[in-house]
């Protein structure tokens, strides 16, 4: 996690800024600047509570997900809104050895669909689900993964869209989701940031999750752009 204050750039320098990282990844569905495709907007005043106050890492459904996000604070609510982060390093370093040795070698599955149910349950979707699920079939992914880069191991399970452990049954795999969805909401493990406009937050997508405090009742408006990931969780 990097912040930083005061930061007046521009959607054009925030896209150039990304490129630094590696080239920009557009997600397939989020809304868009309609002048910048690259930057995605995220402009509620009641947020819809279906994805983003979830801990999350963005985008596991894919194959290979976005591998760092800047966002950029443009304007905020008076009170509230501000976004945490969690340690997946940390999360992993903090078990026991003997949930270790049990979680290394299992692998997950990903649903793109979770968020999309929850938005059309909550009536903020009328989204084809069974469309999405069949241009994005789930997508498994180690529960445990190395970092490309540090080598550290790190745990690669979000409630967003992990939806089952391969090779248990249904109700061990419920019952060990449950307790890591949990476990990865331990505050020793987190951040919380409070953004002020123009303040600029740069995240490592591969080893973290966030989870965007739903609790405003005014606009913000945030720009996101996205670096693609060259890695492929392992
Ligand atoms: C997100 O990327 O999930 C949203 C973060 C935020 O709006 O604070």
């Amino acid at each position: 996690m990097l912040f930083f204050r005061k930061q007046a750039i521009t959607p054009d320098e925030q896209i150039a800024l990304a490129k630094r990282f590696g080239p920009i990844d557009i997600h397939p569905f989020g809304r868009h600047m309609e002048t910048h495709p690259e930057v995605g907007l995220l402009d509620q005043t009641q947020p819809k509570r279906d994805g983003a106050n979830r801990w999350h890492t963005d985008s596991t459904f894919m194959r290979k997900p976005p591998k760092l996000a800047i966002l950029h604070a443009v304007k905020l609510p008076d009170c509230g809104g501000d976004t945490s982060w969690s340690s997946m390093i940390r999360a992993w370093e903090l078990l026991s050895p003997a949930l270790q040795r049990c979680l290394e070698g299992l692998e997950a599955a990903h649903d793109i669909t979770g968020p999309l149910r929850r938005a059309i349950a909550g009536g903020h979707s009328v989204g084809d689900l069974e469309g999405v699920r069949a241009a994005w079939p789930d997508e498994i992914h180690p529960v445990v993964c190395r970092h490309p880069d540090t080598g550290k191991k790190f745990l690669y399970v979000n409630s967003n869209f992990t939806s089952y452990f391969l090779g248990m049954s249904d109700a061990e795999s419920q019952a060990l989701i449950a307790f890591l969805f949990d476990w990865v909401r331990s505050p020793e493990l987190q951040v919380r940031f409070h953004w002020e406009e123009d303040s600029v937050a740069i995240w490592d997508n591969r080893c973290t999750q966030h989870y965007a405090t739903a609790d405003y009742a005014e606009r913000r408006i945030m720009h996101r752009v996205s670096v693609a990931g060259d890695w492929i969780p392992s």
